[in-house]
């Protein structure tokens, strides 16, 4: 049976690695995703040259010529309906949605956070987590809903907080984690073999290895 490949559009602001992480799993042509577009609030983001220079469709929506939020998420949708997308992966994308556009893409929207959620939701998680002195750190792919940084974890990964970590050190410890499970999660989340229950994703793994918990060695 031939599935259709869920047309994918990846929201950026920045430097977009976890979109090229995202790009280069969905280039296996069984992946269950394939990225349609690459769209970003930020017309100089370098993500967007990235994508650009690979040969995919890229779009800037600048939210800073929009009067307001239901403006900007008005081109916002309008592009991604003229890219037939049935998926989209948040990845670094530095603004927030309103509960509105969340809610229409409810269950077809997923996030990447660096941090373990429920804790450190929000910014500067590495700061946070290293003034707290916890041993554990991590990152979180997760169903978007209206509420920030909550939402159905579809895939979470660990690293250790080691004695002589900056935000920097740490960050870079999570964020090579980050690259492993997001392309797990979009796979999961579009290939149907998970689903919703209540505020948990739940599924049944072929070989029990799809839902994991990742602790590295430390480096
Ligand atoms: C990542 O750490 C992601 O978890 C967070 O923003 C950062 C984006 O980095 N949401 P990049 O643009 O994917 O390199």
């Amino acid at each position: 049976m031939i599935v259709r490949r869920k047309r994918t559009a990846i929201l950026i602001s920045g430097r977009g690695s976890n979109m090229s992480s995202l790009i280069a799993a969905a280039r296996s042509p069984d992946f269950p995703a394939e990225i349609a577009l690459v769209l970003s609030n930020r017309p100089d983001a370098p993500g967007l040259a990235t994508a650009k220079s690979q040969g995919l469709a890229t779009a800037a929506v600048d939210h800073k010529i929009y009067a307001g939020r239901e403006a900007f998420e008005g081109s916002l949708q309008a592009m991604l309906d003229a890219h037939y997308i049935d998926f989209i992966c948040l990845a670094g994308f530095m603004r927030l949605l309103t509960a509105s556009f969340v809610e229409r893409w409810r269950g077809r929207m997923i996030n990447i956070h660096p941090a373990i959620l429920p804790s450190y939701k929000g910014l500067h998680t590495h700061e946070r987590a290293l003034a707290d002195g916890v041993k554990i750190h991590g990152c979180t792919v997760h169903f978007v809903v209206p509420e920030m940084d909550s939402g159905p974890i579809i895939a979470q990964s660990a690293v250790p907080v080691l004695d002589y970590d900056t935000p920097d050190t740490l960050g870079a410890r999570v964020l090579a984690q980050e690259h492993i499970i997001y392309p797990l999660a979009l796979e999961l989340a579009t290939s149907e073999r998970v689903w919703i229950d209540g505020n948990r994703v739940v599924g049944a793994a072929k070989d029990g290895g799809e839902r994991r918990l990742v602790v590295p060695e430390p480096d």
